[in-house]
């Protein structure tokens, strides 16, 4: 199995759904990942070990997904320069507004790249990524205009119902 170039990590087994849409996404493309759960408050320590473990696979960048007080992007992007991707999980009683200003509202010098809130936010947050990897690999990039042009195309064969 290859090195992961990017990590995906997520608060919470209950991330999952959410979050699998970026390692969908990821997978199609054919870019090697790494998933994980881990708790920036519930396991703190083990945070620090899997980003440096990561860091020192290789990994390119971070997509980190959490929901509530979430603080699990910053706190990756405290230990690493990589570029970390934050993806708003939405939550019980605010619908993940909440994770969604945790996750943007970033203080000055350390920054996360926030998408939108669920399983949007986590497949960009993946297409993102992949733009990123696509920098240095031509024909990573060429499967992501590949992508692009089929989305056009699906767009431009819409054919609207006749009017009743
Ligand atoms: C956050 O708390 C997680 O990212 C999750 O979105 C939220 C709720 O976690 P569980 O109570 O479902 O484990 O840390």
């Amino acid at each position: 199995m290859s090195k992961p170039l990017v990590a995906i990590i997520m608060g919470s087994s209950s991330d999952w759904d959410v979050m699998q849409q970026a390692a969908h996404a990821l997978r199609d493309f054919g870019v090697a990942y790494d998933a994980r759960v881990i708790s920036a408050h519930r396991s703190p320590e083990l945070l620090l070990t899997h980003v440096r473990d990561m860091i020192a696979q290789g990994a390119q960048c971070f997509i980190a997904g959490a929901g509530g007080a979430a603080h699990l992007a910053g706190v990756i992007a405290g230990q690493t320069t990589l570029p970390v991707l934050g993806v708003p999980i939405p939550s019980k009683y605010l619908k993940g507004i909440d994770s969604l200003l945790s996750i943007v509202q970033m203080p000055k010098g350390i920054p996360v790249a926030t998408f939108a809130i669920g399983e949007a936010g986590a497949s960009n947050a993946a297409l993102f990524a992949i733009a990123m990897l696509a920098i240095n690999d031509p024909a990573l990039a060429e499967r992501l205009t590949a992508f692009r042009k089929k989305q056009a195309e699906i767009i431009a064969a819409i054919k609207l119902p006749p009017l009743n």
